[in-house]
C-alpha cells in the first residue's frame, strides 16, 4: 500500500453492472402506496458516493477465481424461482403479485433486461460477478440509505447529498416508515438469494447499526439518565480521553459503519462460493477499509467544505459526540474536559473545542490512525489473487482516506 501500482477506474471495471443499480432499486420500491414509494426513493438518484456497492461488486470480480465450483454450475436462475409460484386469482396472489412483480421482473422485460438480471457478467480477465452478487450491492445499498434516512430523523440533519435532508422534505413520521418500507424490501430480497449463511450475516448487520447508533447515544445530551452518562462514552470524570475513550469510539465506528462494508464483502466472496481464507480476508478488509471511511467522516466534520462534503460541518460537535479529532486533541489540550463532560452544550464550547482541534495534531493524528485501517484492509487485500479487479480496489482504500466529500 502506498506503493507505485498502475491506478485502475473502479467504473472500468464495474461501471456497467453499477449503472444499473439505481434503476434497480428504484423498481424494487414500487408495489407500495405511490407515496410512500416516493418518500422511499428520495435518497436514491442524488450524487451518492455508492461506495458500498463498488466495493461488493469490487470484491466479487476480485475473488471470483477463487471459487470453489465452474461458474456453469453456478445456479443462474435463483431469482427467477419466484414467478413460477402459481397463486393467480385470490386475494393471497393479489397481494403476492403486489409484493413480488415488481421484484422479480421476468416474464414482461425484454432479452437486454433479463440478460442483466439473471446472467453473469464476465470482465475482459475472466472475471466474473454474479446476478445475485450484483442484487446483494443493491441490497447493501438499500440497507445504508434505510439507516440514513433514520440518522437523518435522529439527527436532525439540515442537509444531505446537497439537498434538503429527508425528513425536512416529508416530515419524520414518512421518513421513519419509508426507512421501515425500504428495509423491508431489503429483508425480502435477501431471502430470495436463498443462501442461509449470507441471510444470518447481513441481517446481523442491521442490529450492529442499530447498537452503534445506539452507543453514540450516551454520548450526546439528548438520551435521559442513564442513558445518557456512560462513563466510557465520554471519559465522563477523566481528565483526558483514556485507552477505553479511545476502544471505545472505535468499537461504535465499527459498528456504525465498519459492520455493513465488512459483512458486505464477506458476503460477495460467500455468494461467490470462495474459500474459507478468501471469505474471511474479504471480511477483514472490508472492516478496516470501514473504519477508515469513518474516521475521515469524523475529520470532514472538522476540515471539510459544506458544498463538496454536502452536508453541514460541525454538525458531530453540535450533536454533542467527541470524535477521533476531538479525543486526540483532549490529550493535548486538557480544558477540553469540561466540553467534552458537558456535551459541548454551554455557549461557545462548539466553537472553542473547534478552534482547540484546529490547533492541535487532532486532524493530523486522525488522518494517521485512518491510514493505519487503511493499510491494514490493504493487507488483507494481498490475500485475494493478482487482479486489475484487486489493484482498483487497492486504489479505491486510497482514494478513501484521501477524500474530500
Ligand atoms: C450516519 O452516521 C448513520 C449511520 C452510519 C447509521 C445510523 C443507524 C441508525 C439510525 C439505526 C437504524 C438502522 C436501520 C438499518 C434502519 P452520521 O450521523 O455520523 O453521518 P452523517 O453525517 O452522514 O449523518
Ligand atoms: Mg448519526
Ligand atoms: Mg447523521
Amino acid at each position: 500500500f502506498g506503493t507505485k501500482k498502475l491506478v485502475i477506474d473502479p467504473m472500468k471495471l464495474v461501471g456497467a453492472d453499477l449503472s444499473h443499480l439505481t434503476g434497480n432499486i428504484k423498481n424494487l420500491l414500487t408495489g407500495a402506496h405511490p407515496k410512500l414509494t416516493k418518500v422511499a426513493r428520495y435518497y436514491f438518484g442524488t450524487s451518492g458516493k455508492q461506495i458500498r456497492p463498488l466495493l461488493v461488486l469490487l470484491v466479487a470480480q476480485a475473488t471470483s477465481m477463487t471459487a470453489m465450483r465452474g461458474l456453469d454450475t453456478v445456479d443462474h436462475s435463483i431469482m427467477d424461482r419466484q414467478v413460477s409460484i402459481d397463486l393467480e386469482g385470490d386475494e393471497v396472489s393479489r397481494r403476492y403479485n403486489r409484493l413480488i412483480r415488481p421484484l422479480a421482473a421476468g416474464e414482461d422485460v425484454d432479452q437486454n433486461v433479463h440478460a442483466r438480471l439473471y446472467q453473469p457478467s464476465v470482465n475482459k480477465e475472466g472475471l466474473a460477478i454474479l446476478p445475485s452478487q450484483r442484487r446483494l450491492a443493491e441490497i447493501t445499498e438499500m440497507v445504508h440509505t434505510a439507516s440514513l434516512l433514520h440518522d437523518d430523523v435522529v439527527d436532525k440533519s439540515v442537509t444531505r447529498r446537497g439537498q434538503p435532508a429527508i425528513q425536512k422534505e416529508f416530515g419524520n413520521k414518512l421518513a421513519v416508515l419509508a426507512g421501515d418500507f425500504i428495509l423491508s424490501r431489503s429483508s425480502l430480497l435477501l431471502a430470495r438469494l436463498r443462501d442461509p449463511n449470507v441471510i444470518e450475516v447481513i441481517s446481523s448487520v442491521i442490529s450492529d447499526l442499530v447498537e452503534g447508533e445506539f452507543k453514540q447515544l450516551e454520548n450526546t445530551s439528548d438520551v435521559p439518565e442513564p442513558f445518557g452518562s456512560l462513563q466510557a462514552a465520554t471519559g465522563a470524570g477523566q481528565d483526558g480521553p483514556t485507552e477505553e475513550t479511545f476502544r471505545y469510539y472505535l468499537e461504535k465506528t465499527y459498528l456504525k459503519t465498519g459492520s455493513l462494508i465488512a459483512k458486505s464483502c464477506q458476503a460477495a466472496a460467500m455468494l461467490g462460493d470462495c474459500p474459507r481464507e478468501i471469505i474471511e480476508a474479504a471480511y477483514i478488509f472490508g472492516r478496516n477499509v470501514g473504519i477508515a471511511f469513518q474516521l475521515v467522516d469524523d475529520l470532514l466534520d472538522f476540515t471539510g467544505s459544506e458544498s463538496v462534503f454536502g452536508k453541514p460541518v460541525g454538525a458531530d460537535l453540535n450533536l454533542g459526540i467527541a470524535t477521533a479529532p476531538v479525543l486526540y486533541a483532549w490529550q493535548e489540550f486538557p480544558e477540553l474536559a469540561l466540553p467534552v463532560h458537558r456535551k459541548f452544550s454551554e455557549p461557545g464550547d462548539v466553537r472553542r473545542t473547534f478552534e482547540l482541534v484546529h490547533l492541535s495534531q487532532g486532524i493530523n493524528k486522525t488522518k494517521m490512525l485512518a491510514f493505519e485501517y487503511a493499510q491494514r484492509a490493504a493487507d488483507a487485500l494481498s490475500l485475494f489473487p493478482s487482479s486489475a479487479s484487486r489493484d482498483a480496489l487497492f486504489n479505491l482504500t486510497e482514494t478513501i482516506i484521501n477524500r474530500q466529500k
